[in-house]
């Protein structure tokens, strides 16, 4: 019988064998081992408190917190971020699932960015909470950041970015149907400054299994590095399908994967290694894709760690499962003396 599911499971396989050639030329390092609660993890943002302890926030449990001594662990599941769902109350909405928090340290308080979301919603919001300690029990929820709800854009996937205590501050957020944009804050980094959010990321390709919206661009992390002595702006990001049933796996090279692309301006405009702008073009160059028994690795936060610089996401472990809940957290170093970060051990 004819079907467009049975075409793409017939496709699917003929392109799994070209993937299969084309990943041999590129090895990835594992995962750095992970002990404790380390699954059930996705959209990770990790930060180091200064007494030493590692947190860790994730989408699921209306934003679990985890902490540990180290980023390897032992991870330690401590309770929700907003155990009674956001202030912030959507009319399509009836049970929250909190997603995708960014959490920052300034003023002697953690901020996180938190998207009030469902699978397949495009009139999403995101509110901000702030702690003194960024434990379970202490978070103050102030709503929404109150970026009007027009389109081009769905309110999801915040991430807040400030190179200096004095410097204005980025704010990125955005997702499926037009990707990536950017504004920027009030000044106490709780609302929307006013400031007409910028498209830059988005990618017009269509997935090989079949959906009525394009390719998707998102989660936007934006992290600057010095490489010698020219000073650069990556805006990592996720492209592609996060989540599918087994049975359901996207296309190869359409699943979920880690890109990145490069800008002179913490505003852009971004461009990927071939040159090609990120916005307009479709630009975007992979830096971390599915290996080994790794599937579909995303969710991404970048840090840094005495000195070296982390890449922290979540992805599903083929020998595990796809399931939403069986989802793992990463992370590896990234390497960027060549000017383009590459994942090493
Ligand atoms: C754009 O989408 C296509 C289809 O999913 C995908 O193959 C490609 O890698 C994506 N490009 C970027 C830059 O994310």
């Amino acid at each position: 019988m004819w079907s467009p599911k049975l075409f793409v499971a017939a496709f699917g396989l003929i392109g799994s064998t070209f993937a299969l050639t084309l990943r041999q030329t590129s090895s990835y390092p594992p995962p750095a081992p992970c002990t404790g609660d380390c699954s059930g993890v996705h959209d990770p943002a990790v930060i180091r408190r200064s007494d030493g302890t590692w947190l860790r926030f994730s989408t699921l449990g209306n934003i679990a917190i985890a902490s540990a001594p180290a980023l390897t662990g032992p991870w330690t599941k401590k309770g929700a971020m907003l155990p009674q769902g956001s202030v912030i109350k959507l009319p399509d909405i009836d049970n929250q699932e909190l997603w995708a928090p960014d959490v920052f340290f300034t003023n002697n308080q953690f901020y996180a960015y938190y998207s009030v979301s469902k699978s397949g919603y495009k009139n999403s919001d995101i509110g901000v909470a702030t702690s003194k300690t960024g434990d379970p029990g202490t978070w103050t929820d102030h709503g929404s950041v109150g970026v009007p709800k027009v389109a081009p854009y769905n309110i999801i996937d915040a991430n807040f970015f400030r190179e200096c205590d004095t410097c204005k501050n980025r704010w990125t957020f955005g997702s499926a149907w037009d990707g990536v944009f950017q504004t920027s804050l009030t000044d106490d980094y709780l609302k929307w400054s006013g400031e007409t959010p910028k498209q830059l990321l988005y990618n017009s390709t269509y997935p090989a299994h079949p959906q009525n919206y394009v390719s998707i661009t998102e989660g936007g992390f934006l992290f600057w590095w010095q490489v010698a002595g020219k000073k650069y702006y990556y805006m990592f990001f996720s492209s592609g399908a996060c989540c599918n049933a087994a049975n359901d796996l996207e296309a190869p090279g359409d699943e979920y994967k880690i890109m990145v692309c490069r800008a002179d301006s913490a505003s852009g405009p971004f461009f990927d290694k071939a040159g090609k702008n990120c916005a307009t073009q479709n630009g975007g160059s992979i830096v971390l894709g599915s290996h080994g028994n790794v599937y579909a690795p995303g969710g991404q936060g970048v840090l840094v760690d005495g000195g070296r610089i982390v890449l922290c996401y979540h992805y599903a472990d083929k020998t595990i499962g796809y399931g939403y809940d069986q989802f793992l957290f990463g992370f590896n170093y990234l390497d960027v003396s060549s000017g383009w970060p590459v994942v090493t051990v």
